[in-house]
């Protein structure tokens, strides 16, 4: 039977009724991810800025850690208050019955979201201080001991929102990332694109494995890897063995293993989704080929290979392009990458009539060397970078004129 969780009245975790959730998102994919959240039966939802409110109970917990592609934390509200200064802060942290939710055998941490217009809260570190003193000092009143702090692998994971003087409380159901799905174990690309963006950028193109995807600048093979799991139904959460819920009192490995069974009985193991990833760089294609093998139960094929974006000549029949060049935030240099940019608009107009292509970037200066014409640019946050996604029409035949250098 699956236990309902709710916060009482008394400001502490329990069971029973339907709980408040928010599920964090990268910035620009809030709408996507409460699609998602349909496709998984959960429509009690909400779009707010930078996730989806959700009303939900022990199930959507479960479900929604499993399998959102896009989600980032699954928390759960605590409780919320008025939240002016840090003495308010203090005493509606203080006020919620911690030792209802987790003891004094059991390490926490804190982390926060704070805008205030009292100068002390404006200090995050200083204000997640004033949040786990209220806690400790909570659990030194009622049980005269108090719980360790971890700050690397904690087992309760706390966390504050401060906005408009509201204080928010919640316990992050997921614990780490939920784009730490685990498949990538050994050295990280430099430039690596974090999954949950992966998983957006590839669910707002509409990609569904019927038609052939190439990923040129593949990297550590991000968007393909998510991109197979979409077309496969394969839920994230099957990859991670460790999620925050599961040092919860209530939580039930039945319950758990039961949707973990139904998850991998849903994989689409008889399709044959067509995916070329390749980038010029051989370590790339290595790591790239080494994050997919470490996902078990997805034993369909990507076809890897090392050449030059600018080599590329896909199949006659229409498919899709995605890339993730360099945009020289992080690596590479401003001119060469002019060129590189100016080398992609050029492949596409001559060796991709057909085929639909979305590039990202986050410099609108590099963008405009691709000399075509846009037809959606879709604005979408990585990080703190202002990225866009930006799609070609790559008419065949006679439209070949329309690839005409304009303000794109
Ligand atoms: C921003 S990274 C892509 C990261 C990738 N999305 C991931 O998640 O790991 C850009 C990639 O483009 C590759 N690259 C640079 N110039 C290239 C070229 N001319 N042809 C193909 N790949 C290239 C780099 O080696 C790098 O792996």
């Amino acid at each position: 039977m699956l236990i309902r969780i709710i916060i009482t009245p008394q400001k502490s975790l329990n069971i029973d009724v339907m709980q408040e959730l928010f599920l964090t998102c990268p910035g620009g994919l809030e709408t996507i991810c409460e699609n998602e959240l349909k496709t998984i039966g959960i429509l009690n939802t909400r779009i707010k800025p930078g996730g989806v409110s959700i009303f939900g109970e022990e199930e959507t917990i479960f479900k929604i850690n499993l399998w959102t592609r896009t989600g980032v934390r699954l928390l759960v509200k605590i409780d919320h208050f008025e939240c002016r200064n840090k003495n308010e802060l203090y005493q509606g942290v203080h006020q919620i019955d911690w030792n209802s939710i987790f003891t004094t055998q059991n390490t926490f941490s804190v982390n926060g979201f704070f805008r205030s217009e009292d100068e002390s809260l404006r200090n995050t570190h200083y204000a997640t201080l004033v949040c786990k003193d209220a806690i400790v000092d909570r659990f030194k009143k009622e049980c005269n001991s108090r719980p360790d702090v971890n700050k690397l692998d904690p087992q309760f994971h706390i966390f504050v929102h401060v906005h408009h003087n509201r204080g928010t409380v919640y316990l992050n159901s997921s614990g780490s990332p939920l784009y730490k799905r685990g498949y990538r174990r050994g050295k990280m690309h430099k430039a690596s694109m974090n999954e949950a963006l992966a998983a957006g950028i590839m669910l707002l193109t509409g990609w569904n494995g019927s038609t052939p995807l190439y990923d040129p600048m593949c990297g550590s093979g991000t968007l393909s890897i998510e991109a197979m799991m979409i077309a496969a139904n394969y839920a994230p959460g099957l990859i991670r063995s460790k999620f925050a819920f599961m040092n919860w009192k209530f939580f039930d490995p039945h319950d758990w293993n039961n949707l973990i069974s139904n998850a991998k009985d849903s994989i689409k193991r008889q399709i044959k989704p067509e995916i070329f990833a390749s980038d010029i760089r051989r370590d790339a294609i290595q790591m790239a080929k080494e994050n997919y093998r470490n996902i078990r139960d997805l034993s369909h094929s990507i076809m890897w290979d090392v050449q030059s974006v600018t080599d590329l000549e896909p199949d006659e029949n229409p498919g899709m392009i995605v890339m993730n060049p360099p945009y020289g935030e992080r690596t590479g240099e401003m001119e060469s990458l002019k060129i590189l940019y100016k080398g992609i608009g050029d492949m596409l107009k001559t060796n991709c009539q057909g085929y639909s292509a979305y590039l990202f970037t986050a410099s609108s200066e590099l963008m405009k060397q691709v000399g075509l014409k846009t037809s959606r640019r879709i604005p979408l946050r990585n990080g703190n970078l202002e990225c866009r996604l930006l799609k070609y029409d790559l008419y065949a035949g006679s439209k070949k004129g329309k690839y005409m250098d304009n303000k794109s």
